[in-house]
């Protein structure tokens, strides 16, 4: 113990300090993280080291339907103070324990778990425990792979292991800490002392007992002073410190958004890579580090340990001020110490075992990724500012003209007249109604921002109606509203988290007047959707630019209690408010800055203002592969970086990453330079043009991996660790990716200069240069191999094994793809194998939740001398499962979704990787196909070069029905 408790000294380095560092808080900066950093110090220190929490043996008690143990637990420092402990297990064996002190002169916030979870989880039938003398034992499930829970009285440790294996530990180093609440005490008088032959005066404090583990200072117990602002404390110290051990992974990934690594990291520990630990407190942090630990726009506080053998993880259910350290004394162990300012202990245990799992267990809990609407994976084209309706209308001209196509037009907060959002500055945008009806004819939609702060002035109704109402955020006394400064000047926050707020804020929506009295955006249409911005809240003269701590908000809680929850809020409501606002309702699409645990069952994200750095580009991929893990998989930085004035080549090779980010948005500040992409000179104009159009032929591979990500909780972006979870040499990596289940494996090229680029492949399967079909191997223990990376060429592979559906004519928007023809690439494994999916539906309304959708399978197998290509329906072939609720054995074929797309051709097919050439090539049961080959490497040889093709040109077949095809060689 005392080895592993060292880990977490603190490396005694001084910090960097950067652009805009000095805004925001260190640990060192933060009375309660300096409290929670050096109780795991003397911890280190101390051989002796033993956490005073246990659990009183007498007092456990176990539900009737077994589900859940409850115990009290007590500190030896404080033996009057009664801490509740509850350990519930859920059905799929995730495991929620949660600690409270009961009775105490104050209430934790308990409430962070009902904003992020869904719903309440159901529990476990299947457990067993078992009370002994020293510990109490739950084991769940069955007998093969077994799941153990145990909990230790003295200390209070809570383990989790699988097969006899520890996977997860609480309070393992003992640095458990829940502050209980005390009455504030004068200062301890001084004893006067010392001896008369020393002939002076000295004081002597009173020992304090519990210095050992609480230290010796009462270090910002009641009050917290910093720069200018003093943050009152009236409930005193509240803070929660715990470690939570992956004794047996030796990865750790999750707690985004920190511009970082995939695997995090250290922060502690000798060597820490980082002086400070990562930091959880949603920030509007301008110029951000593009490698740092420092707290960004959004919060998810879910962290995977990663091993060859297992992948387990926890969801930590705070939303208050949160400092977290990661140390790694082997490679194969992690241990983390997770400092909280308040709350409650709510910890879930997702048991895993392998990364499909965590990630189906994590949004069981919080939810999975809403399904977007099918434009809203189209390309967005935003600035700061587009700023007149003329302007809208000439950008969509020009993209028009030089046929670059694109799906949403957006409209940052210059629309608003000074500023105040829903309201149309009239003298720039005339015709608001008329210029989004001018864009929407060509299917394309329109976004507005639309920020939480609102400008304090009587004419402004959205204020005003907020103010009446009561439902603005209070100060410190409860019952003044705050005020503070944003880009509206002085400004309100409507308390979203009073439910009095909620129908009053939907209303606002309704593009037809509800009441005669009340604000309504009349001067909208259905095809404007909604970019919600600040929502940290970012607040100008703030501490850290946000709301004051101790402001009030609805129950009485304060903001330190909820500030990681108020994007997420914000974001909530007004998908909702989008959403409903037609009847039947539509998909909406809203963007969120800030969020949290659960933020993607509301929809898009976006990194932040990222400069316009090679730095930063690179970091980007890294951020958005760590949100698509922790369960936000619809999400992208600002493609060129919001600051500065990329040159055409940084700005084509971003072009390449958006087109490789789950959400693709152009975007840029007020002062930069207009680079919309028909700007730019040749080569690179052309270059873009084929970057976007290869995104728009590949919507159906984003649409259907977004589906996949909606109903089971796989990322979208998959990195390495996820599809070969036992490939040690991968789990670093995070420059390279697989989209969806489709088998494509991307490496963005985020470096100047580059003409090659070294891509890892993890087994011994062919892939295949999405380009030029040229045929590379990996190997059994995994293989770099270079491939050619000119600006260009985005390194883009396929992997053997996998059927692409594309649709490859150019079109200006989206939904005019509607009816297109597809093109199915088969890319024959080694085996001679391949599969691959294909889902649709209407893309915009929820009809597919009753059924009307297209699901299909593409499987090509290869039998001695014929190789047969079939279209099967999946909804048919998985009648035992259920998607959206909708069963699939109740599936009809015949819904309208299909019958409408019915007459939707494969215009082409193509196969990659034949062993020879085809003596015929027929739809069974039909005639011979029009097909042409041309000679190349096959799937299964040994050698590399360009793969043999073949090529079928209208073979006859619809999507949406089922035919086979056979090649005989
Ligand atoms: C914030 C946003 C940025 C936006 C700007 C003006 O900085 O992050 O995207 O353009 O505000 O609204």
């Amino acid at each position: 113990m005392r080895a592993l408790s060292s880990l977490l000294v603190l490396a005694a380095l001084p910090a960097v300090l950067a652009v805009k560092r000095e805004d925001f808080k260190t640990c060192s900066q933060a009375a309660f993280c300096r409290r929670g950093r050096a109780l795991a110090e003397r911890a280190g220190q101390n051989p002796d080291w033993k956490s005073p929490y246990s659990v009183d043996p007498a007092s456990i008690s176990i539900a009737s339907d077994q589900s859940t143990l409850t115990a009290s637990v007590a500190s030896s420092l404080y033996p009057e103070i009664k801490f509740g402990l509850d350990v519930r297990v859920h059905k799929d064996g995730v495991v929620r324990v949660r600690m409270d002190e009961v009775d105490g002169k104050g209430r934790r916030y308990n409430e962070a778990a009902s904003w992020a979870l869904l719903a309440e989880p159901e529990t476990s039938k299947d457990i067993h425990w078992t009370v002994g003398k020293k510990d109490v034992k739950a084991t769940i499930g069955p007998k093969k792979d077994k799941l153990e829970i145990f909990v230790s009285f003295d200390p209070l440790v809570v383990k989790l292991y699988r097969d006899g294996r520890e996977e997860v530990a609480l309070n393992g180093l003992g640095l458990l800490h829940m502050e209980h609440f005390r009455t504030k005490e004068e200062p301890q008088p001084a004893v006067e002392g010392g001896t008369e032959a020393e002939g002076a005066q000295t004081v002597m404090k009173v020992p304090n007992p519990r210095a050992w583990f609480e230290g010796e200072e009462e270090d910002g117990y009641w009050e917290e002073t910093w720069k200018s602002w003093t943050d009152s404390k009236p409930k005193g110290p509240q803070s929660l410190s715990l470690d939570i051990s992956f004794p047996n992974h030796g990865h750790v990934y999750g707690i985004p958004q920190h511009a970082t690594r995939l695997s995090l990291p250290t922060t502690s520990g000798q060597d820490a890579f980082y002086d400070d630990p990562y930091r959880l407190w949603n920030s509007d942090v301008f110029e951000y580090l593009s490698d740092s630990t420092m707290s960004l726009y959004g919060s998810i506080p879910v962290m995977y340990g990663h091993s060859k053998e297992s992948t387990v993880g926890i969801f930590n259910a705070i939303a208050s001020d949160t400092f977290i350290d990661v140390a790694h004394p082997d490679d194969h162990s992690s241990y983390t110490h997770w400092i909280s300012e308040s709350g409650i202990l709510d910890i879930f245990i997702l048991p895993g075992p392998k990364p499909a799992d965590v990630f189906k267990q994590y949004t069981g809990l919080t939810g999975t990724q809403a399904m977007p609407a099918h434009w809203a994976l189209g390309y967005h084209q935003c600035r700061w500012n587009y700023v007149s309706s003329s302007d809208i209308r000439a950008v969509q001209q020009r993209f028009d003209e030089d046929d670059f196509p694109v799906d949403v037009f957006w409209l940052d907060i210059e629309y608003a007249e000074e500023h105040k959002y829903f309201i149309w500055d009239h003298k720039t945008f005339p015709d608001p109604v008329e210029m989004t009806n001018d864009v929407a004819a060509i299917g394309r939609k329109m976004v507005a921002i639309i920020d939480p702060h609102f400008k304090r002035v009587e004419s402004y109704p959205v204020y005003k109606e907020a103010r009446d109402l009561g439902i603005i955020t209070k100060v410190k006394d409860g019952q003044t509203d705050y005020e503070g400064w944003c880009w509206s000047g002085s400004s309100a926050w409507v308390d979203f988290f009073n439910p009095a707020s909620w129908g009053w804020w939907k209303g606002l929506f309704k593009t037809v007047q509800t009441s005669s009295d009340k604000f309504s955006w009349t001067e909208s249409t259905n095809d404007v959707h909604i970019w919600n911005d600040m929502n940290e809240p970012a607040i100008f003269n703030g501490p850290e630019i946000s709301m004051p701590r101790d402001n009030i908000h609805h129950g009485g809680w304060e903001h330190r209690d909820i500030h990681n929850l108020h994007g997420m809020l914000y974001h909530n409501i007004t998908a909702q408010a989008v959403r409903d606002r037609t009847d039947p309702p539509m998909r909406p699409f809203v963007l969120t800055r800030s969020f949290y645990a659960g933020s993607q069952r509301f929809g898009a994200m976006w990194t932040g203002d990222n400069l316009g750095t090679w730095e930063h580009m690179t970091v980007g991929v890294k951020m958005v592969l760590s949100l698509n893990i922790a369960g936000f998989s619809f999400s992208g930085s600002d493609v060129g970086g919001f600051f500065g004035n990329p040159e055409p080549e940084m700005l084509v090779r971003w072009y390449y990453v958006g087109v490789f980010s789950p959400f693709f948005r152009a975007h840029a500040h007020i002062d930069t330079k207009r680079r919309e992409p028909y700007l730019l000179a040749e080569p690179y104009k052309s270059i873009v043009r084929d970057a976007l159009r290869l995104r728009y032929s590949m919507l159906p591979i984003w649409y259907t991996a977004f589906r996949e990500s909606s109903v089971n909780g796989m990322p979208v972006l998959r990195p390495h660790f996820v599809v070969f979870p036992e490939d040690e040499a991968g789990f670093a990596i995070d420059d390279q990716f697989f989209v969806g289940g489709s088998g494509l494996l991307v490496k963005p090229v985020t470096e100047k200069g580059v003409t090659e680029a070294n891509v890892y492949l993890a087994e011994e399967q062919v892939y295949y240069d999405y380009f030029s079909a040229h045929a590379y191997r990996g190997a059994v223990k995994g293989k770099n191999i270079t491939v050619p990376a000119t600006l260009d060429k985005v390194p883009l592979l396929i992997r053997g094994g996998s059927v692409l559906a594309t649709r490859e004519r150019p079109r200006r928007s989206s939904p005019l793809m509607k009816y297109d023809p597809f093109t199915l690439t088969v890319a024959l494994s080694t085996a001679g194998a391949a599969r691959g999916e294909l889902y649709l539906d209407d893309g915009i309304s929820y009809s597919h939740e009753a059924g009307a959708f297209v699901w299909r399978e593409f499987v090509a197998a290869t039998n001695s001398k014929t190789v047969r290509i079939e279209s099967r329906d999946l909804a048919r072939e998985k009648p035992g499962e259920a998607v959206d609720g909708v069963a699939l054995a109740t599936y009809d074929e015949g819904n309208a979704f299909a019958r409408d797309i019915q007459a939707v051709r494969v215009e082409k097919l193509v196969v990659l990787g034949l062993a020879a050439k085809p003596s015929s090539v027929n739809l069974a049961g039909g005639k011979e196909l029009d097909w042409e080959y041309t000679a190349g490497v096959a799937a299964g040889a040994s050698k590399e070069g360009v793969a043999s093709r073949l090529v079928v040109k209208n073979p006859g077949a619809t999507v949406a029905a089922d035919w086979e095809i056979i090649v005989q060689l």
